[in-house]
């Protein structure tokens, strides 16, 4: 006897009481909304990205190395999303401007994608990760100097946030003055709108235009300087390219993950020395990798063609939401799946297939040099809000604390 299984086939478009996508990272429970929406739609789940705007969150192992390695069918480049097409979402403002078309390792398919991905990929081999943690220590030395004279911070805007920027524009070579500018830059752009915005955007911009100038001109001995001199002899647009995006996008899960681990160092009884000792730093982050990881959704893929997935149909130019948070909860209920042994759940935190993290190793020296000199130096820092008032709020993508409010003890 041969098996059938039905293949459910209403159109985005026709589902009604959908989930926003940000109840996912939002939740104080995730978990919980994940089972919700499993139990009502299976592993691919209709989601709002924002009001109007539908898509399919993947909910599912399988589903989701499916969508991540088959780029071929799934892909990153937005000017295939049928609502795009249909008007539906404008491509200069909101979700639209935010998923828009770009000429950026993060945004593209196939030879293009290929090519660029090979100057991260080459430029990073061989690299230097005493260096950079030696870099990140100064950073979060001196970040931490200033907040310990306050007596009071917030962890998440005067750190958590500030550390990886900084460390990252050291790494590819600007001055100190310059890193500081350019995290001053990103906080006009996450917390301004309109022409502040715009502002804050161009002028990071040209510090990395003027940045790949002055390199090409005179190389150093940073990532930068490493990208030009590529054998493929990148343009100066491809290295623009390439740097800003490793900022952006690096940006975004480093906070999530220094953040969510100082959360738990906080509120976590089992990091407090009470309960038979401290955790250290890597443990931490480990925990968080296994709990929260930083990025809970990825950005979508967009179907090339009419194709079925976790027993749906998906229309050509609809958006696929890999969630990375849902399908390792999923993953945690089956059994029968190689990448399931002890050890390989967190494989997931990176992505997989063509996009997957090129960084991970210095990814890991950031997050876990900034935990690190965090524990040791604010030792004795008590919370100044109760553990439950600490909600997540996130971005559609990454999930954490906006804020940590802290007093330290006198030094
Ligand atoms: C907390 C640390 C980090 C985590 C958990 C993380 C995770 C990820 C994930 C899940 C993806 C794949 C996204 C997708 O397929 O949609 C990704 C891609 C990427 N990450 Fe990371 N990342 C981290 C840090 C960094 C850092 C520090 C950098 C840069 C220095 C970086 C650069 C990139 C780039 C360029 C891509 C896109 C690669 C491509 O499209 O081929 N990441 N990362």
């Amino acid at each position: 006897m041969t098996a059938t299984t039905t293949t459910l086939s209403e159109p985005l478009a026709d589902l009604d009481d959908l989930t926003p996508l940000a109840e996912t990272t939002r939740s104080p429970d995730p978990a919980r909304v994940y089972e919700r929406l499993r139990a009502r739609w299976g592993n691919v789940a209709p989601v709002l990205l924002t009001p109007g705007v539908r898509a399919w969150l993947v909910l599912g192992h399988r589903e989701l190395a499916t969508v991540l390695r088959t780029d071929g069918l799934y892909s990153r480049d937005s000017r295939n999303w049928g609502l795009v097409a249909d008007g539906t979402v404008d491509p200069g403002s909101g979700i639209g401007a935010i998923l828009a078309p770009r000429d950026s390792v993060y945004y593209v398919d196939a030879a293009r994608h290929r090519h660029l991905r090979r100057l991260i990929d080459d430029s990073f081999d061989g690299f230097d990760e005493h260096r950079l943690a030696v870099t990140v220590r100064q950073w979060c030395e001196t970040t931490l100097d200033a907040v310990v004279a306050r007596g009071e911070a917030d962890l998440v805007g005067d750190y958590a946030w500030a550390i990886p920027l900084l460390a990252m524009s050291t790494m590819f070579g600007l001055s100190p003055e310059e890193a500081q500018a350019m995290l001053g830059h990103a906080r006009g752009i996450f917390r301004g709108e309109g022409v502040e915005a715009a502002e804050a955007l161009k002028a990071q911009k040209s510090l990395i235009v003027d940045l790949v100038a002055r390199r090409r001109e005179q190389p150093s001995n940073d990532m930068t300087s490493a990208i030009l001199r590529h054998r493929s002899e990148p343009t100066d647009e491809d290295v623009q390219s390439a740097v800003s995006t490793m900022l952006v996008l690096g940006s975004e899960f480093e906070v999530a993950w220094i953040t969510q681990s100082l959360r738990m160092r906080l509120t976590d009884a089992r990091f407090d020395g009470r309960s038979g000792g401290r955790l250290s730093a890597s443990d931490t982050l480990e925990a968080v990798l296994g709990s929260i990881p930083p990025a809970s959704n990825t950005a979508p893929r967009f179907a090339l063609a009419d194709t079925v997935l976790g027993g749906r149909k998906i229309w050509a130019g609809d958006a696929v939401v890999p969630g990375i948070l849902g399908a390792s909860a999923e993953s945690r209920a089956a059994s029968d799946d190689i990448w399931l042994e002890p050890g390989n759940l967190s494989y997931l935190t990176w992505g997989a297939g063509p996009h997957a993290c090129p960084v991970r190793r210095p990814a890991r020296v950031i997050a876990q040099t900034a935990v690190d000199v965090a524990l040791r130096r604010l030792a004795g820092v008590t919370l100044t809000v109760p553990p439950d008032s600490l909600h997540a709020t996130g971005t559609l993508w990454s999930s954490m604390p906006w804020q940590l409010p802290v007093r330290f003890e006198a030094p």
